[in-house]
């Protein structure tokens, strides 16, 4: 699933990053070499990571 469709980012992107230990939006973007522009990804884009981050604990 795309999360962000700006920068065409996955669902699965992220979770990896996040379980990488890359847990701010903004970081995740940054290591995915992209940008945040519209930002209204960000609120799901936090549930994924706030999930991994569970999950991991
Ligand atoms: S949808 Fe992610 S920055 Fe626009």
């Amino acid at each position: 699933m795309i999360v962000c469709s700006c920068n065409f980012i996955r669902e699965q992107q992220i979770r990896d990053a996040a379980r990488d230990g890359i847990v701010a939006v903004e970081d995740i973007y940054e290591h995915l070499g992209c940008q945040p522009n519209c930002c209204q990804c960000f609120p799901f884009a936090e549930q994924i990571i706030r999930e991994e981050t569970r999950l991991a604990a």
